[in-house]
């Protein structure tokens, strides 16, 4: 019988669809990630696995996986924690949950931005604090989001569903950028595609939803910040290495911009101390596609996947190399 573990728990609906496929499922029931070398026994004894983002599945750790083992099949949309091409040279076919987590994604990424514009985790926190003594004509004054301009960096699947909230919902102005136009986005939102500079220094809100890849890593850095408006707001929800951390902080302290939302950080789980004292950043734990419904479909192709590759058919969340 085949075997499959899941180094997280995640959603039952992925191992009861693999069992009903005839795979025999162990999973990892600690609340904790597996170690590197408990990392290394999984892989040395099962014929597929499912790993989460926050496990490093690094070379040595492929050289450690059984020759039988036929697929990792990666709970997330992100694969940067996979060593593709070690994979591949091994002849382990690697998969992600592609298409399901854009409408939450886009979700969290609005919430963030509403919650920096309006201040509204400071104001929670000033109303808890027993300091509402009377109401003050001039107090928590925000800027409205309403006919601002967004820019959206990275217009693949999630850039997309912000794009339509910020242009259906609160009537923004779109700039993306992306390596391709998207002329059916742009006729149906008026968005214009621009260069990279050029969305910093017109856009009052800055997302940014592209993949971690050598080429993002620090895409916004000292030059980028100082790029954007005073009154800017910096969202992310993609990975945390794409924003230089020290130099939002720099920023941040020097009112190069005036707020931050992040749901990801350079030293995961690590969160830099100047953040946490910050008033300007609303902080969350890379929760953007923590909705029971994206959670459920992310299992259930995470197992789809599998039985696919064990079928011989080409598994929807295939990830190509090269
Ligand atoms: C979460 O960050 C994911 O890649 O699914």
């Amino acid at each position: 019988m085949n075997s499959v573990y899941i180094t997280r728990k995640i959603p039952e609906n992925a191992s009861d669809l693999l069992k009903r496929n005839g795979f025999r499922v162990e999973i990892n029931k600690n609340d904790k990630n597996l170690s590197r070398q408990d990392l290394k026994d999984v892989f040395s004894q099962h014929h597929a696995i499912v790993t989460m983002m926050t496990d490093s599945i690094d070379e040595e750790i492929i050289k450690a996986s059984s020759a039988d083992l036929k697929i990792i099949s990666n709970y997330a949309v992100g694969f940067d924690n996979i060593d593709i091409l070690a994979a591949k040279r091994k002849g382990i076919v690697v998969t992600n949950t592609p298409a399901v987590a854009g409408e939450s994604v886009a979700e969290h990424t609005f919430a963030l931005i509403l919650a920096c514009s309006k201040k509204l985790i400071e104001a929670d926190r000033f109303v808890r604090l027993g300091k509402y003594h009377q109401w003050d004509p001039l107090m928590f004054l925000s800027r409205q989001i309403w006919g601002q301009t967004i820019g959206i960096i990275g217009l693949g699947r999630i850039g997309t569903f912000v794009g339509n909230i910020a242009y259906h919902g609160f009537k923004m102005k779109i700039l993306y950028h992306d390596i391709s136009p998207a002329e059916d986005f742009e006729m149906l939102t008026q968005a214009r595609r621009v260069s990279v500079g050029t969305l910093l220094k017109q856009s009052d809100i800055v997302t940014l939803h592209v993949p971690l890849t050598p080429a993002t890593v620090h895409l916004i850095g000292t030059k980028e910040l100082k790029l954007m408006k005073n009154t800017a707001i910096l969202i992310n929800t993609s990975r945390g290495p794409v924003i230089d951390e020290e130099a939002l902080i720099w920023a941040l302290h020097e009112n190069e911009i005036a707020a931050s939302g992040l749901d990801v950080y350079e030293k995961e789980p690590q969160v830099a101390a100047d953040l946490k004292i910050s008033s300007k950043v609303v902080l969350t734990p890379h929760i953007a596609s923590a909705t029971i419904e994206t959670r459920e479909s992310m299992a259930k192709i995470a197992a789809q996947n599998i039985i696919d590759v064990f079928e011989g058919k080409t598994p929807l969340g295939l990830v190509k190399v090269g």
